[in-house]
């Protein structure tokens, strides 16, 4: 897909895989609104790239709307919609103080799978009413699981479920968006150098790079946006899970 003029929307554009993703479209001439709940840094890297910042709570249907409605005002109808905001937040089932609270496993389902799915049926609601462009194509999606969705660590139910789930409903919503040509395709990212991965101390993320068998480091968050790209041009991709991690599977922990 030309990407020159073509309104895109990034969730959790404001840090990490999402800003790499930003970055990537406004450089290949995309019209990017960047959907975060960091204000700040969603403004910034807007006001850098030429785009717009719509502040955006994923797991709220108004605010998400909102968004949205405010994007589409500005930029037109997203053809492109990228699904990068999402929480790690690790927990057992039960921890030394107990079982976990579930509002805590509910939240993380909230962020990372509900959230997901709110802007996936705003957006496909609005470009359905699109005109279709040349190919018969109006717009694709692509969200973002884990490999945790295939191979959970102890202390990650909540994570891998909520990515399970995204995983799991990449495949319907690809069918039942077909007729209108639009694409739905999901990344599992392995191992990424971003903020999320920085909270972990150095030795930490040095031994996770070990594990990875090739190559044997962090991938890049532009490693992430090209992949992202190439979904896009890439028509006959539709209705996947892609793994992206240098063929890491993760031990139990
Ligand atoms: N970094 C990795 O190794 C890795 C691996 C596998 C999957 N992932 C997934 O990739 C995605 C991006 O992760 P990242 O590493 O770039 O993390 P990150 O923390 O750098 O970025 C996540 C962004 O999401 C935003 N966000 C959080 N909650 C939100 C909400 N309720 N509404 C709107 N925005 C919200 C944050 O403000 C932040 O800007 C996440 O879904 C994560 O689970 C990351």
């Amino acid at each position: 897909m030309e990407l020159k003029g073509i309104a895109a929307l990034v969730t959790g554009g404001a840090s990490g895989l999402g800003e790499a993703t930003a970055r990537m479209l406004a450089a290949a001439g995309a019209k990017v609104g960047v959907l975060d709940v960091a204000r700040e840094r969603a403004e910034a890297l807007a006001s850098a790239l030429g785009g717009g910042a719509f502040a955006c709570d994923v797991t709220s249907g108004e605010s998400a709307a909102a968004a949205v409605a405010a994007a589409e005002a500005r930029h037109g109808v997203a053809r492109i919609l990228v699904n990068c905001a999402g929480v790690g937040t690790p927990g057992r089932a039960v921890g030394r103080n107990g079982p976990m609270p579930l509002e805590q496993f509910a939240q993380v389902i909230a962020i990372n799978l509900i959230g997901t799915f709110n802007l996936i049926r705003l957006v496909a609601h609005r470009l359905q009413a699109a005109p279709a462009l040349a190919d018969g194509q109006r717009g694709v999606i692509v969200n973002t699981a884990s490999i945790a969705a295939f191979d959970g660590q102890v202390g990650q139910p909540a994570y891998a479920a909520s990515k399970g789930g995204v995983a799991a409903m990449t495949l319907p919503l690809a069918r039942e968006f077909a007729p209108h040509g639009i694409r739905v395709l999901t990344i599992a990212p392995g191992l990424f150098k971003t903020p999320m991965m920085g909270i972990l101390p150095d030795e930490v993320q040095a031994s996770l790079a070990a594990s990875v068998p090739f190559p044997a480091r962090l991938g890049d968050a532009t490693e992430y946006a090209a992949l992202v790209r190439h979904i896009i041009d890439n028509t006959m991709l539709n209705g996947e899970t892609i793994r992206l991690d240098g063929a890491l599977r993760m031990a139990p922990r």
